[in-house]
């Protein structure tokens, strides 16, 4: 295994000791597989490739100060895979087969794990659920194929708490009105690709959508969710199309905690001239402020609005829920919420 640089990691992929594969057929789950090589042996007409038939999940493994390793949340990662499993009509692994599998896959990857040193670095998880067997009708596969994945990783852009500029992509969306937003579905991040290289294009890091039924109130950025502070106010889009975050419910208990109002309600695209922090929240981005916010109606046209948040460092108020969640992972402060689970090595 060449030595791995934990200070230079970046939200890619390095490939680990092993992957986990277990398969849903007639009632019952095969035994997991552990395998070495990360390439799949999956027939040419599996559902996950013609149809999407496919969800997955992510969450962290930390290293902790006293040397312990813990996973963040793993149980809220099961249960939502469990609901986009049923959405796409797929069998899903149990929690409790989840959260051990999470074990398995942390305790077989050991050597990329980052050390507690390697401030903002962790140990990615990427359980994946695929519609398996030859099919060529449109139709929920009958079986399912699960596979833990994992690599090291540091911040998803730039430096962790470096702020970024991010636009409104008003012509697009990720989901439709009623469709499949709220679920984690890779279909969803497809639809995002568009618009998001077209962002790229243009210099910006993510790109923010809008409700796509009414166009008038904020829904979340393409891999993460909207959060903005004002005042002493934590507020968050209520929408039936972004995903349920884990990092945004996390942040709200945390927020409540410090003594903040949380407001989770739809958030008129007018109020982004009122906020004092914009950010991006999620397990990959953990939290990335904003710096500048660009409403542009046209993506490609010249005509836009642009928002403009703190000096292009971390606002007070995002920093002091950053450190709070960060602490807690990394096992710096008490975990009054008992959101940790530990891995025994
Ligand atoms: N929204 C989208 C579209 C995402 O891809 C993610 C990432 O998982 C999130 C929000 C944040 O969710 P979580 O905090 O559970 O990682
Ligand atoms: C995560 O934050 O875990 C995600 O799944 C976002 C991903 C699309 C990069």
């Amino acid at each position: 295994m060449t030595k791995i640089d934990w200070s230079k990691l970046t939200f890619s992929y390095t490939k680990t000791n092993t992957i986990l594969s277990t398969s849903y057929r007639d009632g019952a789950w095969s035994p997991v597989e552990s395998l070495t090589d990360d390439t799949l042996r999956l027939t040419s007409f599996a559902g996950a490739l013609h149809y999407a038939i496919e969800c997955f999940e992510g969450l962290k493994a930390f290293r902790g100060k006293d040397g312990k390793v813990r996973l963040f949340r793993p149980e809220e990662n099961a249960r939502r895979l469990q609901r986009s499993a049923k959405y796409l009509g797929i069998e899903a692994p149990s929690t409790e087969m989840f959260v051990e599998m999470c074990k398995q896959a942390v305790r077989e990857n050991l050597d990329f794990l980052p050390p507690y040193e390697a401030t903002g670095a962790s140990l990615y998880l990427r359980p994946t659920l695929i519609g398996s067997n030859p099919q060529l009708g449109v139709q929920s596969s009958k079986e399912s194929t699960f596979l833990m994945l994992c690599s090291p990783v540091g911040a998803y852009t730039g430096g962790a708490l470096e702020a970024i500029d991010c636009v409104i992509a008003r012509n697009y969306d990720r989901a439709a009105p009623n469709g499949s937003g709220a679920f984690k579905v890779g279909g969803n991040y497809a639809c995002s690709l568009c618009s998001l290289n077209i962002a790229h294009e243009l210099g910006y890091k993510a790109v923010l959508y809008l409700d796509p039924a009414t166009k008038t109130t904020i829904d979340e950025f393409n891999s993460s969710n909207f959060f903005a502070i004002r005042g002493n106010s934590y507020i968050t889009p209520k929408s039936d199309s972004i995903l349920p975050s884990i990092t945004n419910m996390s942040l709200e208990t945390v927020a409540a905690h410090l003594g903040m109002e949380v407001e989770r309600r739809p958030v008129p695209v007018e109020e982004l001239a009122t906020f004092d922090e914009v950010g991006e929240c999620g397990t990959a981005v953990v939290i990335t402020p904003v710096h500048k916010l660009v409403d542009k109606p046209f993506l490609e046209s010249e005509e836009e609005t642009v928002y403009t948040y703190g000096d292009g460092m971390c606002g007070p108020k995002s920093l002091r829920l950053y450190n709070y969640i960060t602490q807690l992972q990394r096992g710096e402060i008490e975990d009054i919420f008992g959101w940790n689970v530990e891995v025994e090595i």
